[in-house]
């Protein structure tokens, strides 16, 4: 039985195909929305199992992770666009309240701009750019009287590296995170939600190194496109998702492909969620992409081009937050050859959460990280205390990814002032060419 199964599903995956849009990885990025009803060969069953896997081919391996078939009632098709699931009932007592903020706000509420695949032609706009619509002129400073604080695009230290990672949980991450564990680096790393539920325990494995974890919305794309109700989906179910697997509810999100404007804003707002865009690209996320031609040159010069700032007084008095991606191989090995010149010109390098003093970058108060004064001094890891009482946003369920944390236990919680996060970047919308729902339905019909 089980080797019809492996049978079927090499049949099933050599009969997919993925195109990408073009933009930030879009190509890279892989649906699989396999619901977790998979049963596979060497399945890892843990966080520690699945990192320990050397071959790629291997990591990418789909499994099956019993708490995933719980959740997914709870949650939108994965790589699709999310909407609010009509029972749940937290999520719409949530967006009726951050609805009535938007629509009795003039600042607020505006009109959807262009297609979810990032098509803006049709969008009218003027170059008062009232929105602070980023895609046009940069914008990350919404004016005083919309109350919206000023997006994070730098790091307020000086010669210091806001290392950050997007687009992940990459399959493939172990090679990079085994090298960023010996260098006893961490990162900020912008987690798309389907990717969370497509690999659990690689995800898990982000709290169990001490990364810090933010929000890069569940199906990754435009979020300008979409009415309130969709683009709180998309925020809310990625935010949930890590909460159900990490045990964490992050306060930060980067928009995918920066697209934010001053309504898309208040609902992460309405979510406390934090924007963060950044002040370099690599453009790592565009090689590969036939429609503009990006070469491994390009990308290291992109890299150095940020690396001389260190040494020539750009980053005197602020560090750049930069923009490179867990996407693929290439974005990955790519950092890991460019680290050893980053290290030597900055003085530091550090996650966004210690650039910032986010000692308590999630909900949980119990979870704390190194402020920038005690990460430069070497205390780099997180602290997990016993769990205090959940006020807000409850999970529904356990929390697996959290029981396998790393670090030693502190005296407790000790919330400080202002406590908020912020964060963002994306890829690209995706297409099938084949129903994957459809060939489980019959997949199933034929097993059993
Ligand atoms: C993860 O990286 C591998 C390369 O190691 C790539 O083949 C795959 O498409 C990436 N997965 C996703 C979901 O982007
Ligand atoms: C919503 O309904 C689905 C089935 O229609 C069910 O499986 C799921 O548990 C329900 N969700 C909630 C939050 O009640
Ligand atoms: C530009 O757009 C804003 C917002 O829609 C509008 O208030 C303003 O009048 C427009 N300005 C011009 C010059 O069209
Ligand atoms: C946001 O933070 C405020 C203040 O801590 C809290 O009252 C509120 O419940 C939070 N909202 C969400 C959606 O978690
Ligand atoms: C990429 O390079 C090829 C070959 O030099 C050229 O034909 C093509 O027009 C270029 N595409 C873009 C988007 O610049
Ligand atoms: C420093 O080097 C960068 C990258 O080459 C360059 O863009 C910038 O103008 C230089 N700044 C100064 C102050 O020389
Ligand atoms: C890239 O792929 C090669 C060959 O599969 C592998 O040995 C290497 O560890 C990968 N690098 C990263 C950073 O994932
Ligand atoms: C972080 O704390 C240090 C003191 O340790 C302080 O100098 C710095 O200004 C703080 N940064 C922020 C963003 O609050
Ligand atoms: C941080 O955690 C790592 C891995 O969990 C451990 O090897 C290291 O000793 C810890 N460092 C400190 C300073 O506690
Ligand atoms: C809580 O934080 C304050 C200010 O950083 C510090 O003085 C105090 O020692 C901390 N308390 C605990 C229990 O960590
Ligand atoms: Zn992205």
């Amino acid at each position: 039985m089980s080797s019809l199964v492996n049978v079927l599903l090499i049949l099933l995956h050599l009969s997919t195909s993925v195109r990408g849009h073009h933009g930030c990885g879009g190509g890279e990025i892989m649906r699989r929305n396999l619901g977790g009803k998979l049963i596979e060969r060497t399945s890892p069953t843990d966080e520690a199992s699945a990192a320990a896997i050397q071959d790629i081919t291997q990591e990418c391996t789909p499994y099956s992770y019993a708490p995933l078939l719980q959740l997914a009632p709870l949650y939108p098709t994965t790589w699709e666009t999310a909407s609010i699931l009509p029972n749940d009932t937290d999520a719409l007592a949530l967006f009726q309240q951050i609805s009535q903020t938007i629509s009795s706000n003039p600042s607020f509420n505006l009109a959807p701009k262009g297609t979810p695949e990032g098509d803006f032609s049709a969008v009218q706009y003027n170059g008062t750019d009232v929105d602070c619509w980023w895609p046009w002129q940069g914008c990350t400073q919404p004016a005083p009287q919309t109350g919206l604080p000023d997006d994070i695009t730098s790091v307020p230290e000086g010669e210091t590296w806001g290392l950050g990672f997007d687009d992940g949980p990459n399959c493939s991450h172990n090679a990079l995170y085994d090298f960023l564990l010996e260098q006893n680096q961490k990162a900020t790393v912008f987690y798309i939600g389907s990717n969370v539920y497509d690999w659990p325990l690689q995800s898990m494995r982000a709290i169990k190194d001490g990364h810090h974890v933010c929000v890069h919305t569940w199906s990754h794309q435009y979020m300008t496109a979409f009415t309130n109700d969709v683009a709180f989906a998309e925020l809310y179910y990625a935010r949930q998702i890590i909460k159900d697997i990490l045990g964490v509810t992050p306060l930060c999100w980067r928009p995918p492909y920066g697209n934010v404007d001053n309504r898309i804003r208040a609902i992460a707002e309405g979510l406390n969620l934090t924007t963060i865009i950044w002040s370099d690209d690599t453009n790592d996320w565009k090689v590969g992409d036939p429609t503009v031609n990006v070469t491994e040159a390009d990308v290291n010069a992109a890299y150095q081009i940020v690396v001389k700032g260190a040494t020539n007084g750009t980053y005197k008095s602020t560090g750049p937050v930069v923009l490179n991606h867990e996407l693929n191989n290439f974005t990955m090995s790519e950092f890991i050859k460019e680290y050893p010149s980053m290290k030597s010109a900055f003085t530091h390098i550090v996650p966004m959460a210690a650039a910032m003093n986010w000692t308590h970058p999630y909900v949980e108060q119990n979870i704390v990280y190194p402020d920038f004064a005690a990460y430069i001094g070497g205390q780099t890891n997180v602290t997990i205390g016993p769990s205090i009482t959940s006020s807000a946003s409850a999970s529904k369920t356990s929390t697996p990814g959290i029981q396998s944390g790393s670090a030693s236990v502190s005296g407790g919680s000790n919330s400080t002032a202002g406590e908020k996060n912020k964060e963002g970047q994306g890829s690209g919308a995706i297409r099938f060419t084949i129903n994957w729902n459809l060939l489980y339905l019959l997949l199933f019909a034929f097993v059993l």
